[in-house]
């Protein structure tokens, strides 16, 4: 398999079903790029699903860049998309096309995902003018969630669609390579796909969206203190690796590990010098 590029993500538009999960670290990274996932984001959820905390603004440039280095090093073939924490945005035009090329230079992300907020048209057009390629993100943006009434459905009625389906085709008239619709009814996520020549990747959105984003963590069961009605959990991962831990507990304790294999032996002969 040769390494995902925009282009393919465009083309793949009307031909296939686009992939994308997040990874923050390198095993997890890894098997991503293994499963021959499209893309792989290394989102702000990192605050929550990794990092404990309770929004995803708590997490800076810092982070996101530290995190992007171990998914990058460990990725082949997927496209990796490195997600522009709040703080990072919501500054300065020129501030924030630098804290994008520090994706790019830096830590060799491919591409940066950007949620919608006012100045959202601004911002992305200045990235994407400096060549760096931009995912928008419409629908419940999480970092200003406060600002959309909580973590809500977005474009339930026809005003509020309407307003999606606008934001969705400034973005592409920009320049956006692909956009994530998020907690958006289906039959609008699938009006905004239809509209759109660039792919649309859903996340509570339905079937008709391009392609589907979850974060690895929920799918897996890796993350116990909230999931979403829009997850689909494939495993309950945390169930086996508590097995794991207790298992080692007990042989710890009971004198059953390590056993010979696990151990490293001295010769006879050595063990005599000593005393
Ligand atoms: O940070 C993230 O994981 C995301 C996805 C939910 C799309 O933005």
């Amino acid at each position: 398999m040769k390494k995902i590029t925009v282009q393919d993500i465009l083309a793949a538009k009307g031909r296939r079903k686009l992939t994308m999960l997040t990874a923050y670290d390198y095993p997890l990274a890894s098997l991503v790029d293994r499963a021959g996932i499209d893309m792989i984001l290394v989102g702000d959820s990192v605050a929550n699903v990794v990092l404990g905390l309770d929004s995803t603004t708590q997490v800076g440039m810092a982070e996101m860049l530290h995190h992007s280095k171990a998914v990058t090093r460990a990725v082949k073939n997927a496209l990796v998309v490195g997600d522009m924490p709040y703080e990072s945005y919501q500054v300065q035009i020129e501030e924030s096309v630098k804290n994008a090329e520090r994706f790019i230079k830096e830590v060799n992300c491919d591409a940066v995902k950007l949620e919608w907020f006012d100045k959202c048209l601004e911002v992305t057009e200045k990235i994407i003018q400096a060549k760096i390629p931009v995912i928008g993100h419409i629908g419940l943006t999480p970092q200003t969630a406060d600002k959309l009434g909580g973590f809500k459905v977005q474009g339930k009625d026809a005003e509020t669609a309407k307003r999606l389906m606008q934001q969705a085709q400034d973005l592409e008239k920009l320049g956006c390579f692909a956009l994530v619709l998020e907690c958006v009814p289906d039959k609008i996520a699938g009006m905004i796909t239809k509209k759109l020549k660039i792919p649309t990747i859903g996340i509570g959105a339905g079937i008709d969206c391009d392609g589907q984003v979850l974060v690895t963590h929920d799918l897996l069961g890796l993350f116990e203190r909230f999931t979403p009605k829009f997850v689909k959990k494939y495993k309950d991962i945390s169930a086996v690796i508590l097995q794991a831990l207790e298992e080692f507990k007990d042989e710890v304790t009971s004198g059953k590990f390590p056993a010979k294999e696990h151990s490293f032996t001295i010769k006879e002969e050595e063990l005599k010098k000593i005393d």
